[in-house]
């Protein structure tokens, strides 16, 4: 896998405009500001090939990023962004759960979660429906480099209890300043 040529290819809200081929494909999902962006950048070692946005919210469409014709990342719009209107919620919604629960090349879920805090309500819903589908799906808990090493180990345990995690479900810590965890990261989606 030639991570020199990841490219961005396309950006998509229905399935009609999804890539149309049989590349495997994993995807990253999380709470707007949560670093599905910026990690996609660090595991990609590119400083912007997927948007980081200056304001929460922005990424709010299905973009996909072509590894080698091997492989796609796929970045979707972040959830729990309190200030967009309700409309809006429900089709971001719908955009997510939609590739989600269709999406036949998706091989593995990354559900992002900010190592700093508890889960939030709207982690644990998702969580939850990760959980009722028949879907392979790891956690990632962002932004390690926030935390100091002696509470490490009490944070990744508060987000196994808060959501309920099954003993068999991986929470990989991750930075996308420091690129912790890429390397773990890389091996779980190889
Ligand atoms: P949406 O596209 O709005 O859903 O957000 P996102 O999940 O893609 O988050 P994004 O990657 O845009 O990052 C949000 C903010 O968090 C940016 O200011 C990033 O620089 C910062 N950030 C992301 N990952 C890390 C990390 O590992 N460490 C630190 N310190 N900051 C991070
Ligand atoms: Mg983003």
């Amino acid at each position: 896998l030639n991570l020199n040529n990841a490219r961005y290819e396309i950006t998509a809200v229905k399935p009609d405009q999804y890539p149309k081929n049989d590349i495997p494909e994993v995807t990253f999902v999380g709470r707007s500001n949560v670093g599905k962006s910026s990690l996609i950048n660090a595991m990609l070692n590119r400083k912007n090939l997927a948007r980081v946005a200056a304001t929460p919210g922005k990424t709010r469409l299905i973009n996909f990023y072509n590894i080698d014709d091997q492989l796609y990342f796929v970045d979707l719009p972040g959830y729990g962004f309190a200030k967009v209107s309700k409309s809006m919620k429900a089709s971001w919604k719908d955009v997510i759960e939609t590739y989600l629960s269709e999406r036949k090349q998706l091989r593995k879920i990354f559900l992002l979660v900010d190592i700093r805090h508890s889960p939030t309500s709207d982690d644990i819903l998702m969580h939850e429906w990760l959980k009722s589908m028949e879907r392979s799906y790891v956690i990632v808990a962002t932004k390690l480099d926030k935390v100091p090493r002696s509470k490490i180990k009490e944070r990744i345990s508060d987000i196994r209890s808060t959501l309920k995690l099954e003993e068999h479900i991986k929470i990989i810590p991750f930075s996308s300043e420091t690129k912790q965890g890429r390397d773990e990261l890389w091996e779980e989606i190889l």
